[in-house]
């Protein structure tokens, strides 16, 4: 099987390194990739925004399966230029996207299949902004409406800086979300979906603040671990029930039903699981810390996922240890970030390349915010988080950063769901 992944992320370079194990996978390219992928898969230029040039590409390159990691071309419609073209992909047509392209959308998909969310509210006036921001607090959530790489988001407990952010989004012409706020643990739950078949894969927990201690502003993620040794033994089964399958339905019965991986984004509360966001595609970095706990060779179930024939897989076959992904970020991230500076002892197993390229003089150099990520395995989380911090400390990135606290409390017990009020 010739499979092509579209994407340049830590999340890609962990998708060939899982295909690359798969024996029925006989070649592998990556565009546009970076300098990590490059040592896996063959590159390619493409512009990720166009479905014709990925469809292009993909016929050009004689892909059986194309695997699109980004929302972004998800949700331009690559999938479906991909499938015009006769190939198998894997990843929803740009209808289903909308789940993350649009949040009103997965509102109202949510409320219609009775999936429990937070309680939320679309400003797109700003004479209507004041008014709407009194019906919510004392934490106030306030998000752009479209796709905003993870960053959109703020969650504040000041009332003007709720309102400022608002502004901001709408004085950019964006329509304003505002939430309630959900308390207590994040979990990502990722699901391979083809129609009405819901198969999950293992739980994550992922860290959005830039700053140790859950500090600092959002971003598109600074690590990750899975499993989830403190959550419910229940919990896949409950989510994929009340939340996954429920929505997976209704999107059937729009007739757009969604085929590729629904990423549910939940805040465990003391009422149970609640959704945060769904989003269309792999998360990043979770991906990271759940592939290389999966056996089962991915080629075949995702190519079985692309065809239709996710019910006729075989129950996925897990590896019983942890593991634990730590971003390194360059300096300015997650604003405008530094570029171009090299980075060394990045050689080892298990770091992962995303915002990198090679230099004409060969030198592997920093090209985005999240450039680096780190994962280490092991039999216990406590071993799998050693592992990625003393591999991080092996690298050397001029006035690049990273958390220390990755997976920390989780070893020490200190996860857990607030009690029932
Ligand atoms: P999103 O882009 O919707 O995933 O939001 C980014 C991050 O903001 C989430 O991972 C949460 O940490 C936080 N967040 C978003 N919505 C809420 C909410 N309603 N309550 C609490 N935290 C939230
Ligand atoms: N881990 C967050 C995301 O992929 O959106």
């Amino acid at each position: 099987m010739r499979v092509l992944v579209i994407g340049s992320g830590a999340r890609e370079h962990a998708m060939l390194l899982a295909l690359s194990h798969d024996p029925e996978v006989t070649a592998l390219a990556c565009a546009p990739g970076n300098a990590g992928t490059a040592a896996l898969a063959e590159a390619y230029g493409v512009d990720v925004t166009a479905p014709a040039s990925v469809a292009a590409l993909a016929t050009e390159w004689g892909a059986d399966l194309v695997v699109v990691g980004p929302e972004v071309p998800l949700v331009a419609g690559a999938a479906d230029a991909v499938r015009a073209a006769g190939i198998a992909c894997f990843g929803p047509s740009e209808a289903a996207a909308r789940i993350e392209g649009s949040k009103a959308f997965a509102k109202d998909v949510m409320a219609v299949a009775g999936v429990p969310t937070a309680a939320a509210e679309i400003v797109d006036n700003p004479a209507r902004l004041d008014a709407a921001l009194a019906r919510f607090g004392p934490t106030w959530v306030v998000k752009d409406d479209g796709l905003a790489a993870g960053k959109g988001v703020v969650v504040t407990p000041d009332p003007a800086a709720a309102r400022s952010h608002a502004m901001t989004l709408l004085d950019a012409g964006h329509p304003v979300l505002l939430e309630s706020f959900l308390d207590g643990p994040e979990a990502s739950l990722f699901c391979l979906v083809d129609g009405l078949t819901v198969v999950p894969l293992l739980p994550a927990q992922d860290f959005k603040r830039v700053g140790d201690d859950d500090t600092g502003p959002n971003t598109g993620g600074m690590g990750a671990y899975a499993p989830l040794l403190w959550a419910a033994p229940d919990l896949v089964a409950d989510v994929v029930a009340r939340i996954v399958e429920p929505v997976a339905a209704e999107l059937v019965a729009r007739g757009t039903p969604f085929s590729g991986l629904l990423y549910a984004g939940l805040a465990l509360t003391s009422d149970g699981p609640q959704v945060i966001e769904f989003n269309c595609r792999f998360g990043d970095p979770e991906t990271q810390v759940v592939l290389p706990l999966l056996r089962t060779p991915l080629a075949r179930l995702l190519h079985a996922t692309a065809t239709g024939r996710l019910s006729e897989a075989p129950p996925l076959d897990w590896s019983d240890e942890y593991a634990v992904t730590v971003v390194i970020a360059a300096d300015g991230y997650p604003g405008r970030p530094r570029t171009g500076d090299v980075i060394t002892g990045a050689e080892l197993d298990g770091i992962l390349h995303a915002g990198t390229r090679r230099r004409e003089d060969g030198a592997v150099v920093s090209s985005g915010g999240r450039v680096l990520s780190v994962v280490g395995t092991g039999p216990t989380l406590e071993q799998a988080r050693a592992a990625a911090y003393a591999k991080v400390e092996a690298v050397h990135l001029a006035g690049s950063h990273h958390r220390t606290d990755i997976a920390l409390r989780a070893t020490r017990n200190e996860v857990g769901i607030p009690a029932p009020h």
